[in-house]
């Protein structure tokens, strides 16, 4: 069955962003996401650095409305023409593009439905609240890490997510020359299996 990967840009301290938005990133972190995630750049992005490739990891992404709307204020109403995209509100009433599916619905019982379709992997762009939203769905994280500490902004989930530990087991990493890494790992309990510790 296909994943629900939440594969997310973090800092050391565990923020997808600062107050302002996101934060400096390194050159050897642009390759590697050329190299090894081609899809997951933004048709810009792919514009500019003369991307073509397909990717091999996702077909399908899902964003919260609130990171959503960062691409449309700047006039992007699909970032992601190459993939499947959805994103998920309960305010907006119209797709501002034919090609991005309008989700009203609980996020929950989608990502269910698209797990029984057959595909690649589906990447969670996030933000923290869809990322809370969808936290003992995810099956998979890939914390692509910038060396760097910011002290406040947006956690990798939401302030409203339930305490709720979960066990991950690491199944992958890059460590680029900048300090960079990219870390994968698995989720190593069922959704319905709170992992014990103290
Ligand atoms: N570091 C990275 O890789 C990365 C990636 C993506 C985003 N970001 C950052 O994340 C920030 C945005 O994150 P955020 O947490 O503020 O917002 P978000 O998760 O992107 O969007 C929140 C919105 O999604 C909709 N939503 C959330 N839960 C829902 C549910 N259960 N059912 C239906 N709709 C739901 C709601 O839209 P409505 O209010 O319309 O109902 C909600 O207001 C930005 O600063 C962005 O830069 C970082």
């Amino acid at each position: 069955m296909r994943k629900l990967v939440y594969y997310i840009a973090t800092t050391l301290d565990g923020f997808i962003a600062g107050p302002d938005g996101f934060w400096p990133i390194p050159e050897d972190y642009i390759q590697h996401l050329v190299t090894e995630y081609p899809e997951t750049l933004p048709a810009p992005a792919r514009a500019a650095l003369s991307v073509t490739a397909q990717g091999t990891h996702f077909d399908t992404v899902l964003e919260g409305r609130r990171s959503y709307e960062i691409g449309l204020k700047a006039g992007i109403t699909d970032a992601y023409p190459h993939l499947r995209h959805l994103v998920f509100s309960r305010t907006l009433t119209e797709s501002p593009d034919p090609a991005v599916e309008l989700v009203a619905g609980d996020p929950v019982d989608k990502v269910r439905q698209l797990k029984q379709e057959d595909g690649e992997d589906i990447w969670l762009v996030g933000g923290a609240e869809l990322a809370g939203a969808l936290y003992g769905e995810i099956d998979q994280l890939i914390l692509k890490m910038a060396p760097l500490t910011i002290g406040a902004g947006i956690p990798l989930f939401s302030h409203k997510a339930a305490f709720d530990p979960r066990g991950w087991k690491l199944s992958g990493h890059t460590v680029l020359d900048s300090g960079a890494a990219f870390v994968t790992y698995a989720r190593a309990t069922g959704p319905d299996t709170p992992a014990t510790g103290n």
